[in-house]
């Protein structure tokens, strides 16, 4: 499956980055940021979005199809930018895949064990993660001794994708997931949902300076860098990466968001479900 492996070249492939929608973009800037000479691809599984809601063996079969793809289009390691495919996937993709380099997500709720003073963390994440056993183990490893507040904050995924980051219904949205949190005395937010990065801004507003908020994304930039170099597949080149997104959503959507989001341009295209499978339409030809 995929490209055939040579030593050679495969550090002039891309690094692939999948998420259901816009939320694995707050991911795919920091691996720019970081890593500014890889070739980048991103997937957003926009007719899917949100994942959240979903089973997590329909979750599992989405990620498998995806990683396929991204394969198929050359990929040297993949970021699973979503906690929720990542609660869902991770584990049944590297059983899959197992050559495959995989970094995949889960909420920052060590970190945030180690630094809440008052020893009372909120977490923000999708149903699909909370019910994800890699979120009970975790829960499991980490948060021993500290109280752990959580809130699926259904429908805040939806406003981000229809591109709202600080309309009044998101600080609605907001105030009725935190403040609940806030009255019990937390003082530590994780941001267990790729998505939320980006009403991050609105959010500090909400709860003030003295509430500390944790978006794991510049570690998984890290630890995307960290996994190329054990492999030896960081890109030699001189001169910044192309990067290419794919959405089996509406292209211009994906464009504009990324446009508005990003501090470096991509081209976007269309990619289909066809069956359990992912394609790219044959380009139409006009003359
Ligand atoms: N961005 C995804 C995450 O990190 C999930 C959003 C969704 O529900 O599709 O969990």
């Amino acid at each position: 499956m995929g490209k055939p492996y040579d030593p050679e070249t495969l550090p002039l492939q891309p690094i692939a980055v999948f998420d259901s929608g816009v939320g694995g973009l707050s991911v795919l800037r920091h691996i720019r940021a970081q890593l500014p000479h890889e070739q980048l691809i991103y997937l957003a599984d926009q007719i899917n979005v949100p994942y959240g809601s979903r089973s997590l063996a329909e979750i599992r079969t989405f990620s498998e199809a995806i990683t396929s793809f991204l394969l198929e289009l050359g990929a040297k390691l993949i970021v699973v930018a979503c906690n929720t495919a990542s609660g869902a996937a991770l584990t049944h993709l590297r059983q899959t895949f197992p050559d495959v380099p995989f970094v995949g997500m889960e909420p920052a709720v060590k970190p945030a064990a180690a630094q809440t003073k008052r020893g009372k963390v909120g977490v923000l994440a999708t149903a699909g993660t909370f019910k994800s056993q890699r979120y009970e183990a975790l829960m499991a490893r980490f948060a021993r001794g500290v109280q752990v507040f959580e809130s699926p904050c259904l429908g805040l995924v939806e406003l981000i994708e229809s591109g709202q980051t600080d309309s009044e219904a998101v600080e609605r949205l907001l105030r009725a997931c935190v403040l609940p949190m806030l009255a019990e005395g937390v003082d530590t937010l994780v941001l267990g949902c790729t998505h939320y990065p980006f009403v991050r801004p609105l959010l500090s507003q909400i709860v003030g300076p003295d509430i500390t908020i944790i978006d794991p994304a510049p570690a998984i930039a890290r630890q995307t860098t960290r996994l190329l170099e054990r492999h030896d597949l960081l890109n030699p080149a001189a001169r910044p990466g192309a990067a290419l997104a794919f959405t089996t959503g509406d292209a211009a959507n994906l464009s504009e968001f990324a446009g508005r989001m990003l501090a470096f341009s991509m081209e976007t295209e269309t990619a289909v479900w066809r069956g359990q499978s992912l394609i790219i339409p044959p380009r139409r030809t006009i003359w």
